[in-house]
């Protein structure tokens, strides 16, 4: 309801008082919804028109109408009053001139000297958080089986005193085969199925590259560089030409070990290898050598331990054991005195067959991930399916 000036019948200070707050009020009021000129001016000459403006009707109604007691206190307020409304009306002018800005994101137009408190809160509010709502989960990552296997096995050699190298997984004819003592042609290299890179013919074989089939050409690599006495682990990727299925993959993980000094024997070989089933496997492991062929390593054999899934029995309650299939044996690995033919490759660097001795073993770390995780298809290990590598977290 608009604004309309009371005839006063009370004219003590608190009547005076309440009356002149809510003409105040509806100044304020009606001043705040002026949003065109046309608005202004109706707005002006409704307070101050000298024809029945607010001003006039109050002079009328307050001043004239008030006691002789009371005129010179309603005279005051009057004046009072008077300046409020000339001021409110000639300011509402002004500001309804001013020019106006933009308030981005905000889809307003406001006055210069209000643009200031407008951007501040179309800030505030895009930049609100409700810190009450759930934070963002990020799953936590975790150790690939194959290389937490890994780690496992180089860390149980590393406690034996040895240290860790590693080499290049395109390698050349030379170290994958030919300083290994498999001569050219000889039918050993058949069983490596050799991944080839193509379009060498016209290199000699020995630098021809190919994606090395095993961690043993890193022997070569480490003994060119260093001296002996050496025990080192070699952890790293190898390829072979085998179509995937669930036991084989064209790309799969083996740990190599050297030891080289003066005077080390069969007995030592048994002995470390020994030792380190039982680190990994439990201390009830048992261990088993039978002969095998190599061409760098002579003799050569194959290790294997005692079924640690049905602690060599063959069986699992009624069932047969399936992981050593029902032989209560696990073949774990090859290994083998190193061949004097290969310390001949590195007799320069002090690998004179006649004076040091060495034994050398090599495993693969997908298979022993799968008999201790009990995976059934290697094919899981590489084909990164979440829900498969995070039963590992
Ligand atoms: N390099 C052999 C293989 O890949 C394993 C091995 C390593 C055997 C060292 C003897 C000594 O089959």
């Amino acid at each position: 309801m608009a604004y309309t000036v009371p005839k006063l019948k009370d004219f003590s200070p608190a009547a005076l008082d309440k009356a002149a707050e809510k003409l105040l009020a509806a100044l304020e009021k009606e001043s705040a919804d002026i949003k065109a000129e046309s608005d202004w001016k109706l707005f002006r000459d409704r307070w101050m028109a000298r024809k029945n403006g607010v001003l006039t009707q109050i002079n009328d109604l307050w001043l004239k109408a008030a006691p002789k007691h009371a005129k010179r206190d309603v005279g005051q307020r009057v004046n009072m009053l008077k300046q409020e409304v000339e001021q409110k009306v000639h300011a509402t002018k002004s500001w309804l001139l001013a020019p106006t800005v933009k308030v981005e994101h905000a889809g307003i137009e406001v006055p210069e000297h209000e643009f200031e408190g407008y951007a501040r809160n179309v800030k505030l509010t895009l930049e609100r958080v409700d810190i009450t709502l759930p934070g963002n989960r990020r799953p936590l990552g975790a150790e690939h089986p194959v290389i937490k296997t890994m780690n496992e096995i180089v860390s149980v050699f590393r406690n034996l005193g040895y240290s860790v190298e590693e080499g290049p997984i395109i390698e050349t004819d030379y170290y994958n085969f030919e300083a290994l003592n498999f001569p050219p042609n000889h039918p050993a290299r058949d069983t490596q199925d050799t991944l080839f890179v193509a379009n060498q013919e016209s290199k000699p074989l020995r630098d021809r590259l190919l994606l090395r089939t095993h961690t043993s050409p890193v022997q070569i690599r480490t003994m060119e560089k260093i001296k002996p006495p050496l025990r080192i682990v070699i952890p790293g990727k190898v390829h072979r030409n085998d179509p995937p299925d669930a036991s084989h993959s064209p790309m799969f993980h083996q740990i190599e070990g050297l030891a080289v000094d003066t005077n080390i024997t069969l007995g030592d070989l048994k002995g470390t290898l020994d030792r380190a089933m039982k680190a990994l496997f439990g201390s009830s492991v048992k261990t088993s050598f039978r002969p095998s062929f190599f061409p760098f390593t002579e003799p050569s054999a194959e290790m294997l331990i005692s079924c640690f899934i049905c602690g060599g029995s063959g069986r699992r309650g009624s069932e047969p054991c399936r992981s050593c299939k029902q032989t209560g044996w696990i073949e774990i690995l090859g290994c083998g005195m190193v061949d004097p033919n290969v310390f001949e490759f590195v007799k320069n660097n002090g690998y004179d067959p006649r004076k040091v001795s060495g034994f050398a073993f090599g495993m693969g770390v997908d298979r022993i991930a799968i008999l201790k995780y009990g995976v059934d298809d290697i094919q899981l290990f590489f084909q990164g399916d979440i829900r498969f590598l995070e039963q590992f977290g």
